[in-house]
């Protein structure tokens, strides 16, 4: 699986703060097998993260795309709407995963907002802006990512039982 990471950071793009979560993404992923093959650091800009979201996907660089950062209600905070400008397909229960998940972590789960959805033949997930937060939320929805990048490429292969409890 190919991943690219697009962090959200006003100040993370004019070189005031070390970007941390999309290494910290990176090495999370890179122990489960999975490369990251582009990541980037741009503002909170809506057109910017709409059109390098849609370069990505509609140049098929990754099966899975993640943003960190921009999810929460600031007022520049505006990755979820950028997101679904460029998702075709919504996948509702990922968001409803991660906050659902991060509330056993922390009473502020529901401030992120969140969303994941299908372009082209990519996955694309927002997860919060800590590096602690992206990670536990990329940890909620971890199980079933592998089994939805395999349908989104078009897989045929009946689900039937095989991921019954
Ligand atoms: N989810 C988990 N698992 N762990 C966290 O620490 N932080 C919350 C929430 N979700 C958090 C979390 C907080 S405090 C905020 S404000 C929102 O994510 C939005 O974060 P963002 O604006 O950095 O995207």
């Amino acid at each position: 699986m190919r991943a690219a990471i697009l962090t959200l950071s006003d100040k993370g793009s004019r070189g005031e703060r070390t970007d941390e979560s999309g290494p910290a993404l990176a090495a999370w992923l890179a122990e489960r097998g999975v490369s990251t093959v582009q990541s980037s650091v741009i503002p909170d800009e809506f057109e910017q993260i709409v059109n390098i979201l849609t370069e990505w996907a509609d140049g098929d660089i990754a099966d899975l795309i993640l943003t960190t950062g921009g999810t929460g209600v600031s007022p520049r905070d505006i990755t979820p709407e950028a997101t679904l400008q460029v998702v075709e397909r919504l996948i509702p229960g990922l968001g409803e995963l991660m906050r659902l998940k991060s509330l056993e972590k922390t009473v502020m789960a529901p401030l992120s907002r969140a969303v994941a959805g299908i372009r082209n033949q990519s996955l694309i997930i927002n997860l919060p802006g800590s590096p602690r937060a992206a990670l536990e939320n990329l940890e909620a929805v971890w199980p079933t990512i592998g089994h939805a990048v395999e349908k989104i490429r078009g897989s045929q292969e009946d689900c039937g039982d095989r991921f019954s409890k």
